[in-house]
C-alpha cells in the first residue's frame, strides 16, 4: 500500500489544525511510514462557509455516505462532535472496514468500549488519544508506555477552558463572561461550553482514563462531578490571600478493586506543581505501584496541538495496517473478567 486515504469528518478548529499539520508535516510523514497519507472527502454542514485555509472544494461533502461508504477510504478521521448520530456513523464507518481516529471524548465516554469491540470484530483500529488532554500523548501512556505497572491513581486538570477561565480570574481578576467568551473565541470550548463549565467534559475525560487505567468500563453516572459555574471572584481571592489558589481537578483512583473518580474545584497551596498550570494548558500524575508518580504537560485544547495528536494517532493506524495487526487497540485480555469482578 503505497497510500493510505483518510475520510475527514469536520474542519472546524481541530479538522483545519489537522489538514495544515497533514500538510506542513508532510514529508517527515511520508518518510516515517514509508508512504503518503491522502486526504479523500471532508464532511461538513455548511459546503459554503468561508474556510481559513486553503482547500479543494471538490473534497468537501455534507453527505457522510461519501465517507464511510467509501471504498477508496480506508481511514476516517472523527473530528466533528456529537454523540448519537456520530456513533451510528463510526458504527457503519466500521462496518465497512474503516479505521477510526477521533478526538471525540463525548462519543467514547458514552460509546467507546461498544466501538472498540465492534472495531475489534471487523480487525479495525478506533484511535482516540486527541480526545483527552489535546497534546499531551496520555492514552498511549497509559496503553502502551506504563503497561507493565499498575496505575493505582491518575489526578490532574484535563479541561483548558476551565482553566483558562480560573487562570484569568485569578491572575487579571477578569469577569468570568468576559473570559468563557474568549475561550470560545480561542477554539478551546465545546459547541456547548455548559460541558466545560459543569465538569462534564472533565468527567468524560476522566471516565475515560479510569477505564484505561484500572480496566474498567466505568460510566458518568459513576462520576461525582461539580464544576465551576458556583466559583465567585470573592472565593478566589479569599483563597489566594490564605496562599491557595482554585482549579478544577480530576481524581480517579483504585484502592482494594474499587474505582472512584470525581472532578470539582479544588483548592491547592499555590506552589504546588498543579496550581502552576495556567491558561489552557493541561497537567496529568499517574501513579503506579512500581514507577511512583509521572507527571505529564502540555496544551489541553486548540487547534494544532490536538491536531498533532490526531495525526500521530493516524501514523499508527497507517503502521498497524501495514504490519496486519489492526484491530488490537486498547482491548485488554482480560477486560470482560475484571469488569465482571468490578459488577459483582
Ligand atoms: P468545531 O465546531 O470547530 O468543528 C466541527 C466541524 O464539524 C465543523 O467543520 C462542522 O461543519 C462539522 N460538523 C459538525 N457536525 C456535523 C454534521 N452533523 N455533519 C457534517 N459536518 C458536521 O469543533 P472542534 O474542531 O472544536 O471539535 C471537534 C471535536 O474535537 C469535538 O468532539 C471536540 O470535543 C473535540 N476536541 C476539540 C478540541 C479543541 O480544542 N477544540 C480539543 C480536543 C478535542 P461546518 O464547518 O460546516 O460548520
Ligand atoms: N473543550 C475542551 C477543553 C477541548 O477545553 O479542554 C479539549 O478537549
Amino acid at each position: 500500500m503505497d497510500k493510505i486515504r483518510v475520510g475527514l469528518c469536520g474542519l472546524g478548529t481541530v479538522g483545519t489544525g489537522v489538514v495544515k499539520v497533514l500538510e506542513s508535516h508532510q514529508e517527515q510523514i511520508k518518510h516515517k511510514l514509508g508512504c503518503e497519507i491522502e486526504i479523500n472527502k471532508i464532511l461538513v454542514n455548511d459546503l459554503d462557509k468561508p474556510r481559513d485555509i486553503v482547500i479543494d472544494r471538490s473534497w468537501l461533502t455534507n453527505d457522510p455516505g461519501e465517507l464511510v461508504e467509501n471504498e477508496a477510504i480506508d481511514v476516517i478521521i472523527e473530528v466533528m462532535g456529537g454523540i448519537e448520530d456520530t456513533n451510528q456513523l463510526m458504527e457503519r464507518a466500521i462496518q465497512n472496514k474503516k479505521h477510526i481516529v477521533t478526538a471525540n471524548k463525548d462519543l467514547m465516554a458514552v460509546h467507546g468500549q461498544k466501538l472498540l469491540r465492534l472495531a475489534k470484530a471487523n480487525h479495525c483500529d478506533i484511535l482516540y488519544d486527541a480526545s483527552i488532554a489535546g497534546g499531551i500523548p496520555i492514552v498511549r501512556t497509559l496503553a502502551d508506555g506504563l503497561a507493565s505497572d499498575h496505575i493505582e491513581k491518575i489526578m490532574g486538570i484535563v479541561n483548558g477552558t476551565t482553566n483558562y477561565i480560573m487562570t484569568k480570574m485569578t491572575d487579571e481578576g477578569l469577569p468570568f463572561d468576559q473570559v468563557l467568551k474568549e475561550a470560545q473565541d480561542l477554539g478551546f470550548a465545546e459547541a456547548d461550553p455548559t460541558s466545560d463549565v459543569d465538569g462534564l467534559d472533565a468527567a468524560r475525560k476522566m471516565t475515560l482514563l479510569a477505564n484505561l487505567a484500572f480496566k474498567m468500563e466505568l460510566n458518568l453516572d459513576d462520576v461525582d462531578v461539580t464544576g465551576i459555574r458556583n466559583v465567585t471572584q470573592d472565593d478566589i481571592n479569599f483563597a489566594e490571600s490564605l496562599g491557595y489558589t482554585i482549579k478544577l481537578i480530576g481524581i480517579a483512583s483504585m484502592d482494594n478493586s474499587k474505582a472512584e473518580v470525581s472532578v470539582e474545584p479544588t483548592l491547592l497551596p499555590k506552589d504546588h506543581p498543579l496550581a502552576l498550570v495556567k491558561n489552557e494548558f493541561n497537567a496529568v500524575y499517574v501513579h503506579g505501584e512500581a514507577v511512583g508518580e509521572t507527571m505529564f504537560y502540555g496544551p489541553g485544547a486548540g487547534s494544532l496541538p490536538t491536531a498533532t495528536a490526531v495525526v500521530s494517532d493516524l501514523m499508527e493506524v497507517v503502521r498497524n495496517i501495514r504490519l496486519g495487526i489492526s484491530g488490537n487497540t486498547y482491548i485488554d485480555p482480560q477486560f470482560e473478567r475484571q469488569l465482571k469482578d468490578y459488577n459483582e
